[in-house]
């Protein structure tokens, strides 16, 4: 636990914070697409969109944004294009070809109420939609940084991130040989290279220096791996009901999970260690990271 701010930031009402900042993405969302010809893919790619979900990294990259003394206007386009990122990365995992799910954020997945053509188009929609929507729609930023954020943003999506993280997921499934590395591996990029670059473009919007971004990175390399962490053991501990997607998964998958190297319980202690070294990563800024450090609590405390 960090000592520097006396815990004060307990006090902070993160409920109200997430409800208040979970209206403006959604609000923000709902505007970014139009259906208009040919209507069934501006559907399908609205369906996932607006399927609901946490929003964790709109809403990291808005406070972060914040924290460096930038504004929600300035972020708000990045944080939209991270979420359509996000959700077209879910719509191709969910795949026949990948994981074949036919739930995700309590509903019936993209292939299952389009098929399988029209939701691998969904995804290429959405993933090529969001990079034009931050060149399109990004308001008083210098151009600069709106070019670093893309960059980022496409280094983050691609081979070096989610790609690479989702082909050794692909090859690891089913085999009884795969080490804490590779899982680590795994997750760093499939999971961890996206929260992470939500955290840092926030901060190159509102003009970070090297120093800020390098921390602001660690707290968010820190608590990307909890997350996942904390995903596979809620994929044994939690019901679909409470998941919004089928539960039990990795078991039956016969995937490499953290519980299954280390057992629930440590599993947890070591999530929680990595979210206590985040918040320590943002001492530096006292009160102002009081958003950020009671987003790091929720990655291990959330039910979903
Ligand atoms: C869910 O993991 C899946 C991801 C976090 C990302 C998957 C990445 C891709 C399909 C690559 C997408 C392509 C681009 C260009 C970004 P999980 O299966 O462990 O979790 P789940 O139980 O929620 O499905
Ligand atoms: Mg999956």
């Amino acid at each position: 636990m960090v000592a520097t701010n006396s815990q004060q930031y307990l006090e902070f009402d993160l409920k109200r914070y997430l409800a208040a900042q979970q209206a403006q993405v959604e609000a923000a969302l709902a505007r970014s697409i139009d259906v208009v010809y040919p209507e069934k893919i501006y559907e399908a790619m609205r369906y996932s969109l607006m399927a609901g979900g946490k929003r964790l990294r709109p809403i990291l990259c808005l406070a972060t944004c914040q924290l460096i003394g930038g504004t929600t206007a300035m972020a708000m386009s990045t944080a939209c294009a991270l979420e359509m990122i996000h959700t077209m990365s879910l719509i191709h995992d969910d795949l026949p070809a990948m994981d074949n799910d036919d739930f995700r954020r309590g509903k019936p997945t993209n292939h299952k109420v389009y098929g399988e053509d029209i939701a691998i188009l969904a995804g290429d929609g959405l993933l090529a939609y969001a990079f034009e929507f931050i060149a399109a729609q990004t308001q008083d930023v210098p151009a600069d940084r709106v070019l670093q954020v893309i960059a980022k943003l496409g280094r983050a999506v691609g081979a070096a991130g989610l790609v690479g993280g989702q082909v050794v997921d692909l090859e690891c499934e089913g085999r009884s040989d795969v080490t804490v590395d590779t899982l680590t591996y795994i997750h760093r990029h499939k999971t961890g290279a996206l929260l992470e670059a939500a955290v840092v473009c926030g901060a190159i919007l509102a003009g970070a220096n090297e120093g800020d971004r390098q921390r602001l990175s660690e707290y968010a390399q820190n608590i990307g791996l909890a997350f996942q962490i904390i995903d596979d053991v809620l994929d044994i501990t939690a019901t679909q009901e409470e998941l919004g997607k089928t539960a039990g998964k990795d078991l039956q998958a016969q995937k490499a999970t953290y519980p299954s190297f280390w057992g629930i319980e440590e599993s947890k202690r070591q999530a929680d260690q990595l979210v206590n070294e985040a918040k320590a990563n943002l001492a530096a800024y006292g009160e102002s990271a009081y958003p950020l450090m009671a987003l790091a609590d929720y990655i291990t405390a959330r039910k979903n």
